[in-house]
């Protein structure tokens, strides 16, 4: 493991750690190294998406649909989050644990791929991510980046920062799920989660192969809505804006259309289809 300086365009830097060929957060040292030994039960859930798709959101309404009534409280993804608390924070919870990471499937336990528990990626369109990502890295004061959006976004498409790119991340769950059409996975699409969150709950249910009513399912989206969450978990810095199509404010044309070219070339042959607006 080495602590490491990523520069942007600009000359500014981001501090990262590199451990196992992956560039990590500067979460907790102990738990990025354990991350490939972690020993996963058949019954967890993983929720496994890409920084800023909004994992947070989808560990909350996992957490509530698996509960079975909803619950108000400050807990957040972090304390069951593999790259930032050690494994004995979470070993002895019973199950099932809802564990995340937003590390792609290779630079996790091998456990995983034994015990195939029910896992969940979440997309979100990579404009978003990209908005959403700059401020908060700017937030986190131990990534000590203090760099400006416009120097941010390219080395930041073409996977130089925290997680590598989104493009990468992408196709390697689409790979995986291409390889193994019989493992549990389930992918949620934040657009569609916005768009009509009891429809994804009901397709979430199913997926858990748990059964709730939808007046259930309506307390679940109310508990978890943007403003609540933002008021009732204590990480303000991941609840922003919680939209789709902020991009916009942020990306110029010329930055648009850079990106639209490499997801173009980079992206050609997967068909999934990403909501910029709604
Ligand atoms: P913005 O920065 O665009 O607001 P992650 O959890 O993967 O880090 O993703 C964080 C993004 O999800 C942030 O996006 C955050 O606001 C958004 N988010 C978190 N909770 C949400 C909710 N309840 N509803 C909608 N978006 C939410």
């Amino acid at each position: 493991m080495t602590e490491i300086k990523v520069d942007d365009d600009g000359g500014d830097t981001m501090t990262c750690i590199l451990h196992n060929d992956h560039i990590f957060p500067v979460f907790n040292t102990r738990a990025i190294t354990g991350l490939t030994s972690v020993k996963i039960r058949e019954d967890d859930v993983l929720i496994l998406g890409y920084p800023k798709s909004g994992n947070h959101w989808l560990w909350e309404l996992t957490r509530q649909v698996l509960r079975g009534r909803v619950v108000e409280d400050d807990v957040v993804m972090n304390e069951m989050m593999m790259e930032c608390a050690p494994e004995e924070k979470y070993a002895d919870l019973p199950s099932p644990r809802i564990l995340a990471s937003n590390a792609p499937l290779s630079k996790l336990s091998p456990a995983i791929i034994q015990k195939k528990p029910k896992m969940i990626t979440i997309y979100r369109n990579p404009k978003d991510v990209m908005a959403s990502y700059y401020p908060f890295m700017t937030k986190l004061p131990f990534m000590k980046y203090t760099g400006k959006w416009e120097n941010f976004v390219k080395p930041c498409a073409l996977g130089k920062f925290c997680h590598g790119s989104w493009i990468d991340h992408v196709l390697s769950w689409e790979k995986v799920k291409k390889t193994y059409p019989e493992w549990p996975i389930l992918t949620v699409f934040y657009e569609d989660l916005k768009e009509d969150p009891v429809e994804q709950l009901r397709r979430l249910c199913s997926f858990l192969d748990v059964k709730r009513s939808d007046e259930f399912l309506e307390e679940v989206v109310n508990i978890c809505s943007f403003s609540k969450m933002k008021d009732i978990k204590s990480h303000s810095a991941v609840f922003r804006k919680g939209e789709v199509g902020d991009w916009k404010n942020c990306f110029t044309v010329a930055q648009s259309e850079w990106f639209d070219q490499l997801y173009q070339e980079k992206m050609s042959d997967c068909p999934l289809q990403f909501r910029y607006t709604l």
